[in-house]
């Protein structure tokens, strides 16, 4: 069981980023985090960020081929904005869960809106990095529980 763990623009900047918001905890801690959880069920995951929306476009879509079982994206700002990754996550097998640090629903208008949900099996948000594990332990199950429990 493969996962690709991708987050979007400006997450590289966790931990330096307006921490009142998204905590002190950097990216490359949050994956070390949701590596150790993935082990700990017997999977793998592979994490990525880019800031640039055609590259999440090709990681979602190539995803299959590159033999992930399933996507966690934090599509950061993009994810209030990009049909392009909506019609990315819509034209792969693969399921994707969309994950946040914050709440979006919880802050700015502009914010509320997600592009990208409707495409998503299901969403975790609001507890900083461990939005990142439990989404990734969720998605696990959900393969394993799709697969009749055997994978
Ligand atoms: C975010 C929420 C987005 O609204 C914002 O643009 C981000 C981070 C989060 O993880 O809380 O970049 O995706």
């Amino acid at each position: 069981m493969r996962i690709l763990v991708l987050s979007g623009p400006n997450l590289g900047r966790l931990g330096r980023r307006e921490p009142h918001l998204y905590g002190s905890e950097t990216l490359a801690a949050i994956h070390d985090r949701v590596a150790a959880a993935a082990a700990g069920v017997g999977a793998t995951v592979e994490c990525a960020q880019s800031d640039c929306e055609g590259t999440l476009v090709s990681r979602i879509g190539a995803s299959g081929d590159d033999g992930f079982d399933g996507v966690v994206l934090n599509a950061g700002a993009y994810t209030h904005t990009s049909i392009a990754i909506l019609d990315a996550i819509r034209s792969v097998e693969v399921p994707v869960v969309e994950v946040h640090l914050s709440n979006p629903e919880a802050r700015e208008p502009f914010r509320r809106r997600s592009r990208i949900a409707s495409a998503c099996v299901a969403k975790v948000s609001g507890f900083g990095g461990d939005s990142y594990v439990l989404g990734t332990l969720g998605l696990i199950d959900y393969l394993r529980r799709r697969r009749g429990g055997h994978a």
